[in-house]
């Protein structure tokens, strides 16, 4: 095995993710689940890795995010903190490590925060506010996720868009807006229109916001790994570009996805977007 040769660049810090979103610099995520990819998408130049719950469809073969636990997401972070250099690394909360009390969801916190995790991620409006509050009082910073949440997927009935209604549109700006207030620095917007996802992001300038099939009007873009790199098997959904088309290395494919998010090219509004 040949080590990578790469210029080491300083650490991404959350001011430094803050300084960007303030001079309109697109952040640019990736998810990562073990040492050789997180190696990969730090030396590409990836802001945020996403040390995400999908691990349980992509590594795991589930049919959904659900039977993910903690200590999978502990086993999973210290893997890729040990792999990664400079990126600012974000872990998922798991179904059931929050829900039941801010305590408990603080305990899941300092497990994947010990484990190498910068920020932890959790899903869901409404309810989540008081915990993220108590949470960020804490010390600890939370990305949000609002739209299509996949721990959900049995009460939303599958995995479909969320706010096309008037109503449902609604409900998101109100839930954003609420997890700002309560401290959250990022938020994770899937899987909604377009118009949908820039309201949330004019209602809260400050908000570090991150579409996956959201449009392209967020301050930073996330996709899953294996998607852009199109080793999951079956059709890609619509808001998924193949990076690896165009051919070279996996390294190619993840510096072309930098390169097109940073230059405003991916997601294109009329290919990737609702
Ligand atoms: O778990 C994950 O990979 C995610 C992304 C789809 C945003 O939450």
């Amino acid at each position: 095995m040949t080590a990578a040769v790469s210029a080491v660049r300083k650490p991404v810090t959350l001011h430094r993710l803050r300084e960007m979103h303030a001079q309109g610099d697109k952040i640019t995520m990736l998810t990562a689940y073990d040492a050789t990819f997180a190696r990969l998408v730090d030396e590409a130049g990836v802001d945020c890795i996403l040390v995400g719950d999908s691990l349980g469809m992509i590594v795991q073969g589930h049919g959904s995010t659900i039977p993910v636990s903690l200590e999978d997401m502990v086993y999973h972070t210290r893997c890729v903190a040990r792999g990664n250099r400079s990126a600012w690394i974000v872990g998922d909360l798991p179904f059931g490590s929050y829900q039941e009390s801010r305590e408990e969801a603080l305990r899941a916190c300092v497990a994947l925060m010990q484990a190498g995790a910068h920020m932890v991620k959790l899903e869901g409006g409404g309810w989540t506010a008081e915990t993220v509050h108590f949470l960020t009082e804490r010390g600890v910073p939370v990305c949000a996720h609002l739209g299509l949440t996949p721990q959900s997927v049995h009460a939303l009935g599958g995995y479909r868009i969320q706010g096309r209604d008037e109503a449902g549109a609604a409900t998101l700006r109100k839930h954003a807006t609420e997890l700002a207030q309560a401290g959250a620095a990022m938020m994770v917007l899937e899987l909604m229109p377009s118009a949908v996802a820039a309201q949330v992001q004019a209602d809260n300038p400050g908000m570090m916001t991150i579409g996956i099939g959201a449009g392209s009007q967020t301050a930073g873009q996330v996709l899953v790994l294996h998607d852009m790199l199109n080793i999951t098997r079956g059709k890609l959904p619509r808001f998924v570009r193949n990076f690896a088309a165009e051919g070279g290395s996996a390294d190619d494919a993840i510096r072309r996805y930098v390169a097109a998010v940073k230059d405003g090219s991916f997601p294109d509004e009329a290919v990737h977007a609702y």
